[in-house]
């Protein structure tokens, strides 16, 4: 691709990007790697270690909740299930499947470093996530710097502000800790202070780090590019927070939380020492039981009465259950 992937963009957006949230226009969703036969031959090509499948219940009955994995049906079939279905795939690391999601992975950094000053990452990677109609991801934030891009169907993503009651130093600690999604606690009214990007295809959003949202497919099939990359800022506040965490959780002290001055370093070898060492519990590498198969059998049963919901799964960008 010679032409650029933002179609948009204003100079503005550079000294917006990760300080307000963000909606750009791309042109992804006309790329050849984006179309109905490629996305099928992505599908078809992704083993289990790549993907995630999950058959939720209705909107508002989280009772079914139940990871499967992909059958004998062609890419095309299951695209097919998940728009007449309510089901999620979450195809991770997709530039693993395919080096070509990876070359448009750096092709997109590429054009954003050129066009941010300063702008520099690095541990960078995209997955694909094709999702039913009136499917969600339910409240949460992200460690990782993050881009969502629509490339079929619409979505609404709320985004909320970064401070308590929405997002709490603890609560942060905590799923950088622990991965525990779970942790951080969601109201109805947080609705009403929260702000809304409607996204269509050949949109983008990017927000704050930290910045917690939930988000709503339209009555319709979606396909969205996720993309998670790191910063040295980013970083910083990963294991700064981090720090804070183990010292409020093991030591039982009370942390300075800034994440600037001298004691970041300090802060910055406290944490590392503690992953390294094995300390910090890596909930996400608990998987659930595989408990359907998404094959013709499946497709000719009524939907399952119901399964019980594990607490930790809770769908995200990247991984439905961690991203
Ligand atoms: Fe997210």
């Amino acid at each position: 691709m010679t032409d650029s992937i933002f179609t948009a963009w204003k100079p503005e957006h550079a000294a917006l990007w990760g300080n307000v949230p963000l909606r750009l226009k791309h042109r992804l969703h006309q790329h050849e790697l984006f179309s109905r036969p490629a996305l099928a031959r992505l599908i078809e090509a992704a083993p289990k270690s790549n993907y995630m499948l999950i058959e939720t219940g209705r909107p508002n009955e989280r009772k079914l909740w139940r990871e499967g994995e992909m059958g004998t049906l062609s890419g095309l079939e299951v695209m097919d299930a998940i728009a007449s279905g309510r089901i999620w795939l979450n195809l991770l690391r997709v530039n693993e499947i395919d080096p070509q999601y990876g070359r448009l992975l750096d092709e997109i950094f590429g054009e954003l470093e050129g066009r941010i000053p300063g702008f520099t990452t690095f541990k960078r990677i995209n997955g694909i996530l094709i999702s039913s109609p009136r499917a969600q991801v339910y409240y949460h934030f992200d460690t990782a710097g993050q881009t969502l891009w629509q490339i079929a169907g619409s979505k609404r993503v709320y985004l909320y502000p970064k401070e308590p009651p929405f997002l709490t130093p603890e609560s942060l600690e905590n799923v950088i800790l622990y991965n525990n999604e779970t942790g951080i606690q969601y109201e109805g009214w947080y609705d009403d202070y929260a702000q809304c990007i409607e996204l269509q295809p050949g949109e983008m959003a990017q927000w704050p780090l930290n910045m917690p949202h939930r988000i709503e497919n339209a009555d319709e099939l979606s396909v969205s590019m996720t993309i998670e990359y790191f910063t040295t800022d980013i970083r910083r506040n990963l294991f700064v927070n981090g720090a804070n965490g183990l010292l409020r959780d093991k030591l039982k002290l009370k942390p300075q939380r800034s994440v600037s001055g001298p004691a970041v370093w300090a802060k910055t070898a406290v944490y590392a020492a503690a992953a390294k060492g094995g300390l910090l519990k890596r909930g996400r590498s608990k998987r659930r039981p595989i408990t359907f198969t998404l094959d013709r059998d499946f497709l000719a049963k009524p939907a399952a009465a119901s399964a019980p919901a594990p607490d930790a799964a809770r769908p995200t960008e990247q991984a439905l259950g961690g991203d």
